[in-house]
């Protein structure tokens, strides 16, 4: 039996997770309410929200699974890519859970966890997991890659983002808007009652199969300007509509790409990660591809697409097996290649 305790700190939401023979026990996640007010994420005021968090956190994720922290085998931390100050506390715990312990450390990619986070399996008789190679389309605040994953540790980026990911173009749009941050979520439920053909936005021309979004967000921002000369309320007239036609415009631009490497590749089995995968508009999207190129689809839970310590247990499952551990030099990194 093995049991891995998963620690994600690595933005604005500190996590624990337990998972034991693959299956998922408990993900506890605490959220950062505090950068609210700022627009975006503070990374000091995230730090320091970690530290407080990180504890009580823990406790709740080893209590939902009742178990006993002499019952882990290993503790599995996010690394990176992620703020320097919010992984030094997730990676400190670890060090200190371990050494306290005498269990081994295990190193993990945040990117590379969004697409693991597919293997989590809700029961033992849980069968949904993709079979490699696959593709993963990950799309967050940071990053919107199309990814070819070989094995549980070899994933190579067939495509990526030039400019800004999808997520930082469905906020920054929703910040002009005045819709408050982040605004993907807010877009998302506007634009449920909204006419997604109503207004047209550029779509880049870009190259192979990266993407580019901040001619999208030019575009928009220069649209409503011309608009709001004529109608000083028009944003508030119209932002359902507003809402469905961008949403609709940055979905046409992910699935394109994404099609045209599944065809060229040669692969149906088709999976998306990260926050923005919580899109209904993007759900739907995958659904469609299913219905009409017999694609076998993975779209996560919703507990799964935003950050979350579940998808680092996971992943810690797998390089258990395989005997990959760290020592206790270890230090975090703020940047580094899902690849
Ligand atoms: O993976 P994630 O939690 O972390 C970061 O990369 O920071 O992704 C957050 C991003 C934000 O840009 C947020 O607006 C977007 O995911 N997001 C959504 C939705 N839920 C979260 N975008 C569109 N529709 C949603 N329902």
């Amino acid at each position: 039996m093995i049991t891995i305790l998963g620690i994600e700190s690595s933005c604005d939401d500190t996590s624990a997770a337990v998972i034991r023979d693959g299956v998922i026990l408990s993900n506890v996640i605490a959220g950062q309410a505090v950068h609210e007010r700022y627009g975006g994420v503070v990374p000091e005021l995230a730090s320091r929200a970690h530290q407080q968090n990180i504890i009580p956190v823990v406790h709740d994720a080893l209590k939902q699974a009742a178990i006993t922290k002499e019952e882990v085998s290993a503790v599995a931390f996010t690394r990176g890519p992620g703020l320097l100050g919010s992984l030094l506390v997730g990676t400190s715990f670890a060090k200190g859970f371990s050494s306290a312990l005498d269990i081994p450390m295990i190193e993990i990619n945040h990117l590379q966890a969004h697409v693991l986070a597919h293997f989590i399996k809700e029961d033992a008789n849980d069968t949904n997991q993709p079979e490699f190679p696959f593709l993963c389309l990950l799309v967050s605040g940071g990053n919107s890659q199309i990814i070819l994953v070989k094995a549980y540790d070899d994933m190579e980026i067939v495509g990526q983002t030039i400019d800004d990911a999808a997520g930082e173009a469905f906020d920054k749009c929703a910040k002009v808007m005045g819709l408050g941050y982040p605004g993907g979520p807010v877009v998302d439920r506007l634009a449920k009652s909204g006419n997604p053909d109503r207004f047209q936005f550029s779509k880049p021309h870009i190259a192979g199969y990266d993407y580019s979004f901040s001619g999208l967000k030019t575009s928009f921002l220069y649209f409503l300007r011309d608009e709001l000369k004529k109608d000083a309320g028009f944003i508030e007239n119209n932002k359902e509509d507003l809402c469905a036609s961008l949403q609709k415009t940055i979905i046409d631009i992910l699935m394109d790409k994404l099609h045209r490497a599944a065809k060229d590749l040669q692969i149906r089995e088709v999976a998306v990660a990260g926050g923005v995968s919580a899109n209904s508009g993007l759900r739907a999207a995958f659904e469609e591809y299913s219905r009409r190129q017999g694609w076998k689809i993975h779209i996560p839970k919703f507990a799964y697409t935003t950050d979350n310590a579940a998808m680092v247990a996971i992943s810690g499952y797998y390089k258990y097996l395989d005997n990959q551990f760290c020592g206790p030099d270890v230090v975090p990194y703020a940047r580094v290649s899902i690849g």
